[in-house]
């Protein structure tokens, strides 16, 4: 899960330094593609791709394109589901479970994200149970948080973000932090072409590590991954990743296209370098 920094003092003296958290790339694809132009993408990401990758990457796509992607994908990307139900069967008429997404190659599950927070009415309640179901089915969620471009204006950042880790993930164990992400999303960089710049989004990320090492104790904190997600693209992705408190990325838009997605992917390796 870690890389380590080693540095050089004079000739011979090594010190080992912070861990660094191994970066996720998760790409988004809402309700984007069809399942034949999923293994479309698939052919040509893998001509793109190169045979590993330092960091971790998920792509998340339909339901309906999710067996093409486990089979058509070189094996080191992993596949995220959008949402899912925290039960574990029943009477829910059109959704997912835990068992039916790791039945057809799911490893990954973004939830919270905030168009279900807003157009679905997801609340707390219902993404903290998401959150518990997810991590007892071995499935590893992508927790995202948030603020709406009013309650930044309002100065009220801060207020949600807390509010939303601590009722997201009441009673999760400071165990459980290495087997989840928060993705920080800005509501108001979703979608717009209008990403939070590397030093906001570094503030952000920073006070969420604090928030959580003050709740879950500074082993939760350090291993956490929170990553950033509104507007990353290709132009934008190095000085965001480069953030010392910034561990990867959730991608929408620029995950769609095979070219700039692998060029992401790549660019990881500088970062870590
Ligand atoms: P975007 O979407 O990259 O298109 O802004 C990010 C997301 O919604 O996860």
């Amino acid at each position: 899960m870690f890389f380590y920094d080693v540095i050089l003092i004079g000739s011979s003296q090594i010190i080992t330094i912070m861990p660094k958290r191994q970066m996720i790339i998760a790409g988004n694809w809402k309700m984007f593609k069809t399942s034949t132009q999923a293994k479309e993408f698939a052919h040509a990401f893998h001509k793109l791709l190169p045979q590993w990758s330092s960091c971790e990457v998920v792509l998340a796509p339909s339901y309906t394109s999710i067996p093409v992607l486990a089979s058509e994908l070189p094996s080191y990307v992993k596949i995220g589901a959008q949402n899912m139900h925290y039960e574990a069967e029943g009477a829910f008429t059109g959704e997912e479970s835990a068992s039916m997404l790791k039945d057809v190659g799911v490893q990954f599950v973004i939830i919270g994200h905030s168009e279900r927070r807003t157009l679905f009415q997801e609340k707390d309640e219902a993404i903290h149970l998401k959150v518990k179901t997810a991590l007892s089915s071995h499935l590893f969620p992508i927790f995202c948080i948030g603020e709406t471009l009013s309650e930044r204006q309002q100065g009220l950042t801060e207020k949600t973000l807390e509010r939303q880790i601590l009722k997201g993930l009441e009673g999760v164990s400071a165990q459980s932090f290495s087997h989840l992400a928060i993705a920080y999303e800005p509501v108001w960089a979703i979608g717009t072409g209008v990403a939070a710049s590397p030093e906001e989004a570094q503030a952000v990320h920073h006070f969420c590590r604090k928030v959580i090492a003050s709740h879950f104790g500074k082993e939760a904190a350090t291993n956490v991954r929170i990553i950033y997600g509104g507007s990353v693209k290709l132009s934008n992705a190095y000085h965001l990743l480069i953030q010392p408190d910034i561990d990867g990325a959730l991608i929408g838009g620029a995950s769609l296209h095979a070219e700039e997605w692998a060029e992401i992917i790549k660019l990881t390796q500088q970062v870590v370098a």
